[in-house]
C-alpha cells in the first residue's frame, strides 16, 4: 500500500480524494499542486472549490458546484468524465485539465469517497483550438474564393463539393453531394474523359468552360491504404475574372504604347510641320511681293523679281526637306516591327550637324551666338535622317533653354570629332543647366520642365533610343562658364558598311503620253498625282471613288496604268482587286494599289498577299510610274509612252 501511495505520489497525475458529502480532501498527490498551482486546504468544503482552487469553464465563468466531478460522483453514484475545467492559477497561467471522477464505496456498498484523478491537456486544447481555426479559415476561404473542391467515389457519385466557385454553376456547398459526376457533366464529355483519367490513377491539370465559368482544374486519384484507386479529389479555380483582368490589362498596355506611339510621332513629326510652316508663310509672302512686282514691269523690279524667284528655290528645297523627313517618320512607323538594317551605312556626323543647322539656323541665330567648331570625323554606321533627328533635338533643347531677347549674351557650341574608335557629337549652351539629380531622369519619356502642351518630354528619350540602337551613348554634364553640355559617342563604321544611296536623278519627262488613272478618295492625292504626271507628259485622270474607278477600267478605256487607293470609303481597292480578279484578271497587272499604313486585318493580308501590286504613301510618283509602264505589257494594249 505504501508503494502505491509512492507511485501515486510521483506520477504526473493530479490525485485529489474527498469524503462525502463534505468534499474535504483526504488524500492528494505532489501533482496535485503542480497542476493547481496551490495546495489542498484542508477545511474546504465542495461548496468553496471553484474559488479554493481557482476552477472556472472555458467561458471564463466559475465552475458550478454541481457540474463538478465531485459533484456529480456522488448526485449519480457513477464515475464520470469532465474535460472542460480551466484552472486559473495564483501566478496568473491557465490550465486545462481533464478529470476523471470515481466512487469509492465503503464495505456496506455506501459512497464513502469520490476520487478524482486529473490531467494537463492545455497543450491538447490549444492544438484542437488551432485545428479549429484553420478549419475556419480554410471553410472562410473555400466559401468566398472562385474556388470549388470536390470529390467523388469511385463510380463518379460527388463525396465533396464546396466552394464559392459553385455560384457560377448555380449551386450552393454541399447541394451536389450524392450525384453522379457522369450524370451531371453528361453534355461536357471531356469533364468525363478527365475524371475517368483521375480513377485510372492519373493526376492532370485542365481547364473546361462550363456556362459562363472557366475552371482551372487540379484532379488525382484518392487512395486507400492499400494504394487502390477509390475515388478522385480535385480543386478546380473558376478563372473567368482572372481572363477578364488579363483581358484589361493587355488593352491597357495597348492603349498605353498607342499613346506613347502617338505622342512620339506627333513630337517627330512637329518640329518639320513647324518649319514647314514657317516657310509656307515667307513663301506666301514672296508671292504677294511677286504680284506687286509685275504690276509696274521695269528693269529693277525685273531684277528684285529673280532674287525673290532665287529665295523661294531655296525656301522649296526646305519644304521638300521637312516633308521628306515625315515621310521618313511614316515610313519607319510602318516597319516598327521590321527595322530595316539595310538602311544602316556610313554617316557623316558633320552633314547631320549641316542638315540640322539649315533647319533651324534662322531660330538658333534670333537665340544664341552659334560657335561651331566641327573637326573632320570617322563615318558612323547609322541611318542619315536619325541622327540628324539626335542633333536636332539636341539643337532645340538648347535653344529652348536659352532665354528670349539676350541672342548677343548666350552661346551655342556644337562640336564634332573622332576619338579612337569613337565619333563624337557634342552640344552645348549658356543656359542653366541641368542639375545633377535630373541627369539620368530627363532620358525617361514625358519628363519635360516645359510647359503643359509645350514640351512632350520625349526628345531627349528618342535620341537615347537611336544612339543606344547604334551601340553609342548619350550623356549631359555641366558646360565649362556654365550651361548644359550634351554628349554623344557613337562607334566608327567598319570599313565593310555599303555606302549611302546616292542623290535622286531627276527623272527625264515622258516622251508620248502614257495614260495613267488615279483612284483615290482623297481629292488633294488625286488632284496632286494626276497634275504632277501631265507636269512630265503623261495623261493623267483622277476618279475620287473605287466604283467610277472600276466601272472605268472595266469599260475598256485606253488606260495603261492605275494608282488606286487601297483604303478607300465605299468600294475599297481590295473589293476593286476581287471584282476585277472575277471580271477581267488580264487587266489586274495594270493596278497598283496605294496604301498609307495598311490598318485593317484584310488591309495587311492583301499587302503580304500581293507585295508586288503595292506600293506604300508616301512614294515618288514619277519613278514608280516610269518603272510600271517599263515592265512588260501584255500583247494588244495600248502603248503611248513607249
Ligand atoms: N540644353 C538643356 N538645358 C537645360 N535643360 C535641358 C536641356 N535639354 C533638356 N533639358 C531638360 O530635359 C527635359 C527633357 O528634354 P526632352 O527633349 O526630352 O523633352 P522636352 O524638351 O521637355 O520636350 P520636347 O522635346 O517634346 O519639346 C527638358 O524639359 C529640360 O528640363
Ligand atoms: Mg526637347
Amino acid at each position: 500500500m505504501q508503494d502505491l501511495t509512492k507511485l501515486i505520489g510521483q506520477l504526473p497525475i493530479g490525485v485529489w480524494v474527498a469524503s462525502v458529502p463534505s468534499g474535504t480532501a483526504v488524500f492528494t498527490n505532489p501533482a496535485f499542486e503542480a497542476i493547481l498551482g496551490v495546495g489542498a486546504e484542508a477545511s474546504s468544503q465542495i461548496e468553496d472549490a471553484p474559488r479554493t482552487y481557482g476552477i472556472f469553464d472555458r467561458s471564463g465563468n466559475p465552475y458550478p458546484v454541481e457540474s463538478l466531478p465531485f459533484s456529480r460522483v456522488v448526485a449519480t453514484g457513477e464515475a464520470a468524465v469532465v474535460d472542460d475545467l480551466v484552472i486559473h492559477r495564483p501566478d496568473g497561467s491557465r490550465v486545462n485539465v481533464r478529470a476523471f471522477a470515481h466512487p469509492l464505496r465503503s464495505e456496506t456498498g455506501e459512497l464513502s469517497h469520490v476520487s478524482v484523478v486529473f490531467i494537463d491537456i492545455t497543450r491538447e486544447v490549444q492544438a484542437e483550438l488551432d485545428r479549429d481555426q484553420a478549419a475556419e479559415r480554410f471553410s472562410f476561404a473555400v466559401e468566398h474564393a472562385p474556388i470549388v473542391i470536390w470529390s467523388t467515389d469511385a463510380t463518379g457519385i460527388i463525396t465533396l463539393s464546396q466552394g464559392a466557385g459553385l455560384g457560377s454553376l448555380g449551386v450552393k456547398s454541399g447541394e451536389l453531394l450524392g450525384t453522379n459526376v457522369f450524370d451531371l457533366y453528361r453534355g461536357h464529355p471531356t469533364i468525363n474523359d478527365f475524371i475517368r483519367r483521375g480513377l485510372a490513377g492519373e493526376s492532370l491539370q485542365y481547364i473546361v468552360e462550363v456556362g459562363a465559368a472557366a475552371f482551372d482544374t487540379w484532379l488525382a486519384p484518392l487512395r486507400d491504404a492499400g494504394g487502390r484507386v477509390v475515388g478522385v479529389i480535385g480543386l478546380s479555380h473558376d478563372i473567368r475574372e482572372l481572363r477578364r483582368l488579363q483581358a484589361v490589362s493587355a488593352q491597357t498596355d495597348r492603349t498605353a504604347a498607342l499613346g506613347t506611339l502617338a505622342a512620339s510621332v506627333a513630337h517627330e513629326i512637329n518640329n518639320p510641320l513647324t518649319y514647314i510652316l514657317s516657310y509656307a508663310n515667307q513663301i506666301e509672302l514672296a508671292f504677294e511681293q511677286l504680284d506687286e512686282l509685275c504690276t509696274t514691269p521695269s528693269a529693277a523690279n525685273l531684277a528684285r523679281m529673280r532674287a525673290l524667284l532665287a529665295h523661294l528655290r531655296d525656301d522649296f528645297q526646305t519644304l521638300r526637306h521637312g516633308a521628306e523627313r515625315i515621310a521618313t517618320i511614316t515610313r519607319e512607323l510602318g516597319t516598327f516591327n521590321h527595322p530595316n538594317d539595310n538602311a544602316i551605312g556610313p554617316v557623316d556626323a558633320r552633314a547631320a550637324v549641316r542638315s540640322v543647322l539649315q533647319l533651324v539656323g534662322k531660330e538658333l541665330e534670333a537665340r544664341a551666338q552659334l560657335r561651331l567648331d566641327l573637326r573632320e570625323t570617322a563615318p558612323i554606321a547609322g541611318h542619315p535622317s536619325r541622327l540628324v533627328q539626335v542633333v536636332l533635338n539636341l539643337v532645340m533643347n538648347a535653344m529652348q533653354s536659352l532665354p528670349f531677347g539676350t541672342a548677343s549674351d548666350q552661346v551655342i557650341d556644337i562640336h564634332t570629332c573622332t576619338q579612337g574608335d569613337r565619333v563624337v557629337i557634342e552640344v552645348s549652351d549658356s543656359g542653366p543647366g541641368v542639375p545633377a539629380a535630373d541627369r539620368q531622369r530627363i532620358f525617361e519619356p514625358f519628363t519635360t520642365t516645359k510647359a503643359i502642351g509645350e514640351g512632350t518630354g520625349l526628345g531627349l528619350f528618342v535620341c537615347r533610343n537611336i544612339v543606344r540602337s547604334y551601340a553609342g551613348e548619350i550623356s549631359v554634364r555641366d558646360r565649362p562658364g556654365g550651361g548644359a553640355l550634351f554628349r554623344v559617342t557613337l562607334p566608327v563604321a567598319p570599313a565593310s558598311t555599303a555606302a549611302s544611296s546616292g542623290p535622286i536623278r531627276a527623272l527625264p519627262r515622258a516622251d508620248a503620253a502614257a495614260h495613267v488613272l488615279i483612284i483615290d478618295d482623297d481629292s488633294h492625292i488625286a488632284r496632286a498625282f494626276s497634275g504632277q504626271l501631265e507636269h512630265y507628259g503623261y495623261r493623267a485622270s483622277a476618279c475620287s471613288s473605287g466604283t467610277a474607278g472600276l466601272r472605268r477600267v472595266l469599260e475598256g478605256e485606253d488606260i495603261d496604268l492605275v494608282f488606286c487607293d487601297l483604303m478607300m470609303k465605299g468600294l475599297t481597292g481590295m473589293d476593286l482587286h476581287a471584282r476585277l480578279l472575277e471580271q477581267a484578271p488580264s487587266l489586274l497587272h495594270k493596278i497598283v494599289f496605294m496604301t498609307g499604313g495598311a490598318c485593317s486585318p484584310g488591309a495587311r493580308q492583301f499587302v503580304l498577299d500581293h507585295p508586288e501590286a503595292v506600293v506604300e504613301k508616301p512614294f515618288d510618283l514619277l519613278a514608280e510610274t516610269r518603272s510600271r509602264l517599263s515592265r512588260g505589257r501584255p500583247v494588244g494594249t495600248a502603248s503611248a509612252n513607249e
